[in-house]
């Protein structure tokens, strides 16, 4: 046997006992057996066969300066050797410089960074922050407002979930009730009760909404939250947390203004505006945060992903000098959080030379130069009847599938789709865990080093995929 094809096989053996995977079921394991990835260029990886497929993912929504730049290996290997670690209860030199970085790109006014290992950590931390504040000069605002289909995470906090139902009724929020941080309803049901003083919203999902325009969809959505804060009581709520662009719930691009809406809502209420930009930052959307693309300016951000490009793990929450100084007043004892490895040296050593290659590539520009051309690309699929919608901005993308009725397309039509593009060498994504319903819109997420060409590739890959699952289906 092929030495490189044993090797897999042992270490599939290995990882069958022990590794304990992500968003599955182990049982269908036997049948379905994982890759075994052993590298990656560029937008390509490859597995153990030597087989290349193009990762229309990035990974997780997060390679986005491409696979294997030695410049940040290299970064990365030479802090190691000089400071591999040392708290950030003191100062260490790239976090320093990394958090001076971020002050000088990130929007308006939001300029103090926490440094924390994920986005999970970034969003928990800014529910902590927001509560912290609402909780100054004898306030008690600690109440959270999310949105269906929001994502935000995998800790109790970011899975969360409160609110009796009458009060659901009330609030109507959407389809699927429940008051959540993260609106994907399959996501944090096994782990229910979660966090409480957690409501949900309507997110502004123009195709599956009854709106005539956007325009009139970003006004509901807006009188909602404004409704929803009233019912509430202004006093109590603490903060209202929006990814700009829902990624993992379906990508769901916000309509015109809705952004600068609800951030107004917010503002008249005192309520603080979280952009969770975990998915969007660092050039997802064309510029280099989406609150700059959509002009909004948020009290608080979360990131990660794109932070370092996954090279190393890194989130980090940011926050404006009002609600830092506020917190560091005369006498106070100040934010009480530590986490161990936030500012570790290494991975901001990594994220420093990651901005500084997206910089001098200017790769937010690049990316939103292909994925306009890939977004036209991807509308051309409009003419399959299986393609119920296609939308994105930048190089975030979405394609929902749908039945002969409108409805939405099994989940398991729609993971034959990823199938079949895979066997042709193409990696795409789907929705998944939104509600008791399918995983029914294909996601692309490519690096933003995506070429013209493999836009081309993916999308003449996924039409001849859909085209198969459609003429399956008889129709
Ligand atoms: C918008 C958003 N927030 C938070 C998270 C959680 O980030 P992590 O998986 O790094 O904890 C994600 C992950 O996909 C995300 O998409």
């Amino acid at each position: 046997m092929n030495p490189a094809i044993a090797e897999a096989e042992s270490l599939r053996t290995m990882d069958k006992e022990h590794v304990w995977h992500p968003l599955m079921n182990h049982s269908g394991m036997e049948e379905n057996p994982l890759d075994v990835v052993v590298k990656a260029r560029g937008s390509t990886i490859q597995d153990a066969s030597g087989k290349e497929y193009i990762d229309a993912m990035a990974g997780l929504w997060c390679v986005n300066i491409g696979y294997g730049r030695d410049e940040v290996a290299k970064a990365a290997y030479e802090q190691m050797l000089e400071l591999a670690y040392y708290p950030l209860t003191q100062v260490n030199p790239p976090a320093a410089r990394l958090a001076e970085r971020l002050a000088s790109l990130l929007p308006e006014g939001v300029e103090r960074v926490w440094f924390v290992n994920s986005g999970s950590e970034a969003v928990d931390t800014a529910i902590k922050i927001a509560r912290a504040y609402g909780r100054l000069n004898g306030g008690r605002r600690y109440k959270i407002i999310a949105r269906h289909q929001g994502y935000h995470g995998a800790t109790i906090g970011g899975a969360s979930r409160t609110g009796p139902p009458p009060r659901r009724a009330v609030y109507r929020g959407g389809p699927w009730g429940g008051a959540t941080l993260t609106g994907q309803t399959l996501r944090r049901a096994m782990f229910e009760p979660l966090l409480p003083g957690v409501i949900h919203v309507s997110a502004p999902y123009f195709y599956r909404s009854n709106a005539d325009t956007e325009e009139e969809l970003a006004g509901r959505c807006a009188d909602e939250l404004d409704e929803v804060i009233r019912y509430e009581d202004p006093e109590t709520v603490a903060a209202f947390i929006a990814e700009p662009v829902i990624g993992g719930g379906g990508v769901i691009p916000p309509p015109a203004d809705y952004l600068k809406r609800m951030r107004e809502v917010c503002r008249n209420h005192g309520v603080l505006f979280i952009a969770d930009e975990v998915i969007t930052g660092f050039g997802r959307t064309g510029e280099l945060f989406a609150s700059d693309l959509y002009d909004i300016e948020p009290d608080i951000m979360t990131m990660a992903k794109g932070l370092s490009s996954a090279y190393l793990p890194i989130g980090a929450t940011a926050t404006t000098n009002e609600i830092f100084e506020a917190l560091n007043a005369e006498g106070d004892s100040g934010f009480l959080q530590i986490n161990t490895y936030g500012g570790h040296p290494v991975a901001c050593a990594a994220s420093l030379k990651n901005l500084e290659i997206m910089m001098d590539e200017e790769l937010p520009a690049r990316g939103a130069r292909v994925g306009a051309y890939l977004g036209g690309l991807l509308g051309k699929l409009s003419d399959i009847p299986c393609v119920g919608d296609v939308r994105g901005v930048g190089l975030i993308w979405g394609v929902e599938l749908i039945e002969e009725d409108g409805a939405p397309l099994s989940t398991a039509a729609t993971a034959k789709v990823l199938a079949y593009a895979k066997e042709q060498g193409v990696i795409f994504g789907k929705n998944a865990g939104i509600a008791a319903g399918p995983s029914n819109t294909v996601t692309l997420s490519p690096p933003l080093v995506f070429t013209e060409e493999e836009a081309e590739r993916a999308a003449s890959v996924l039409d001849t995929a859909l085209r198969r699952v459609q003429a399956e289906s008889g129709a």
